[in-house]
């Protein structure tokens, strides 16, 4: 297996950094938008064999380091008895349930645990499981209150022991919205719950990697936490940040999704430059610093990937 993102997380010297992307498996690719044209997107992400087949498109078709499972953060919520869909256009969708329900994780959402098994058999790069932080989850459910959260928080530790008994490699929390909120808000809405769920998945020996915007703010709090991985957006310097974390602590990010849409001599000079100033660095994962934007031409992403795979780094 291709274990360079393993080894970038446990710091060790690697011939070059490893290379994946926030939304990899998507609507940039027109293998993905082919199938989407034919299914609803829970559909997809609740069809084993199709979540597989599009965890696998950007590997096969243009090689990264490191596979991401195809589903979303929302389907957490259909523990509480949530419905989640997407439709063209219309954005986001979270349906109330009638009455409030609590199901059981493994009933309510064995097809991700299907969907990683189908996988585990197939991929030569590490299988990254993710959910979403717990802050975040509760604002698409509009349910920020401290009993929501911890209600939140239990469940997503239940689905992430799911995720890793069906054999991911690596889990990243994505609490996209939770580095926007003020100094305190931080403190008392997101901070603890990431805690609780570091607390309880380090202890299963398996990587975690926490990634939220505007991260770069509130580095002491989220060092405190001592994940595996801190996932950054482009506020700040990469080599700026690689001082401001310990040394044991990787980091990954963080060029910005605007530039990879082109010209390609700016995504290019940037890569260069991010590259540059990491040289000899540990602890390193290149990606990007939010999700790739759906209309980002797929040979830019080539470029990038290529260029990664071909450097001669340390
Ligand atoms: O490739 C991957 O990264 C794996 C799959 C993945 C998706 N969503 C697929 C998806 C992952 C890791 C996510 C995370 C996610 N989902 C986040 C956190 C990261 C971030 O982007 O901030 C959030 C906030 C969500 C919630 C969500 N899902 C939103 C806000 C939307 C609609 C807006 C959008 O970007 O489309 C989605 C839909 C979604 N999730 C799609 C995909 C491929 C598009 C669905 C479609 O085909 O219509």
């Amino acid at each position: 297996m291709n274990d360079l993102l393993l080894r970038a997380f446990k710091c060790e010297i690697v011939p070059r950094p490893p290379i994946w992307l926030h939304r990899q498996a998507g609507r940039f690719l027109p293998q993905y938008r082919a199938i989407r044209a034919n299914h609803s997107f829970r559909t997809l992400v609740g069809t084993p064999s199709l979540a597989a087949q599009i965890t696998k498109l950007p590997i096969d078709l243009l090689g990264m380091d490191a596979a991401i499972l195809f589903s979303d953060i929302l389907v957490i919520a259909e523990v509480f008895g949530f419905t989640f869909d997407f439709s063209d256009g219309k954005g986001i969708r979270l349906k109330e349930p009638e009455q409030e329900i609590r199901r059981d994780v493994h009933e309510a959402v064995s097809y991700v645990s299907e969907t990683i098994k189908l996988l585990k058999k197939e991929l030569k790069v590490p299988l990254i499981g993710f959910c979403g932080g717990p802050y975040t989850v509760s604002t698409y459910m509009n349910r920020t209150s401290p009993e929501w959260l911890e209600k939140i928080t239990e469940a997503t530790i239940d689905y992430l022991r799911m995720q890793i008994e069906a054999g991911i490699d690596a889990v990243q929390i994505f609490d996209s919205w939770a580095g926007k909120l003020e100094p305190l808000d931080f403190q008392t809405l997101s901070l603890p719950y990431l805690k609780k769920i570091v607390d309880a998945i380090k202890l299963t020996g398996i990587p975690i990697t926490l990634f939220g915007r505007g991260f770069t703010r509130y580095v002491k709090e989220l060092v405190s936490l001592e994940p595996t991985a801190l996932a950054f957006d482009w506020e700040k310097e990469m080599s700026d940040l690689r001082r401001e974390v310990p040394a044991h602590i990787a980091i990954q990010g963080n060029l910005n999704p605007e530039i990879l849409q082109g010209p390609l001599e700016a995504l290019q000079e940037k890569t260069q430059s991010i590259l540059n100033s990491m040289k000899g660095e540990r602890g390193f994962i290149f990606n990007l610093g939010h999700g790739v934007i759906p209309e980002t031409p797929v040979e830019n992403v080539r470029w990038l990937v290529d260029y990664l795979q071909g450097l001669p780094f340390n």
